[in-house]
């Protein structure tokens, strides 16, 4: 267990610190810059920063849930998972530097937090642990979409990363579904909405 601590620590500050690197091409490599104005710049930004820090949160929970998954099975699911969220990051991570901007000053706070909720989620067992990696994949998901309805039409690179994200999270979604991941209560789904609103409200601005 012990070892297993160092490595997910190490994996922690990385996330935070480190740049993150993608394996697969940035879905935005042949997309051109637009030009926009600064409003819709800062837009762009605010929203490319909650998902950067979607992303972070995305690591944290991965990590918590690998750690105390009980099959192999699972285990080994949620590693490959959590590889496409890396490369998540590293994409978004990028895209708010074009823009601009930097990432959220709040994200180690969200990280710890994630790194709880992974913890306690894996703890409860396999098939809640993959019920709840489910219904975040799915609301990440409609986020996402939600994203690509908001972000100015302009900004064709945004999109492009938010839309091959939107289906990574929906494939993971399925991956869970068929992992044997459990439905999970009303209220439980309803929580997990209200902090992800209090995430990305904050992190858009700070
Ligand atoms: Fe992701
Ligand atoms: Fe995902």
């Amino acid at each position: 267990m012990l070892d297993k601590l160092i490595v997910e620590f190490d994996r922690g500050l990385r996330t935070l610190c480190a740049p993150a690197q993608s394996l697969r091409p940035h879905p935005d490599r042949e997309v051109e810059e637009a030009q926009m104005d600064a409003a819709a710049r800062r837009h762009a930004l605010g929203l490319m920063r909650v998902n950067h820090c979607g992303e972070v949160c995305a690591q944290a929970l991965y990590q918590g849930q690998a750690l105390t998954a009980r099959s192999a099975e699972s285990r080994e699911a949620l590693r490959q998972a959590a590889q496409e969220e890396v490369e998540h990051l590293a994409w978004t991570e990028r895209r708010i530097r074009e823009l601009g901007g930097r990432t959220s000053l709040l994200n180690p706070l969200w990280y710890a937090g994630s790194l709880a909720i992974g913890v306690g989620a894996g703890a409860l067992g396999d098939k809640w642990n993959l019920g709840f990696l489910e219904e975040t994949e799915q609301q990440v998901g409609a986020h996402l979409d939600s994203h690509l309805r908001q972000l100015p039409a302009e900004d064709a690179r945004s999109r492009a990363i938010v839309a091959q994200m939107r289906d990574d999270e929906l494939k993971h979604a399925d991956m869970a579904h068929e992992l044997g991941a459990a439905r999970l209560p009303a209220p439980v789904k309803m929580a997990m909405k209200l902090s992800a609103k209090l995430m990305t409200g904050a992190s858009y601005r700070i």
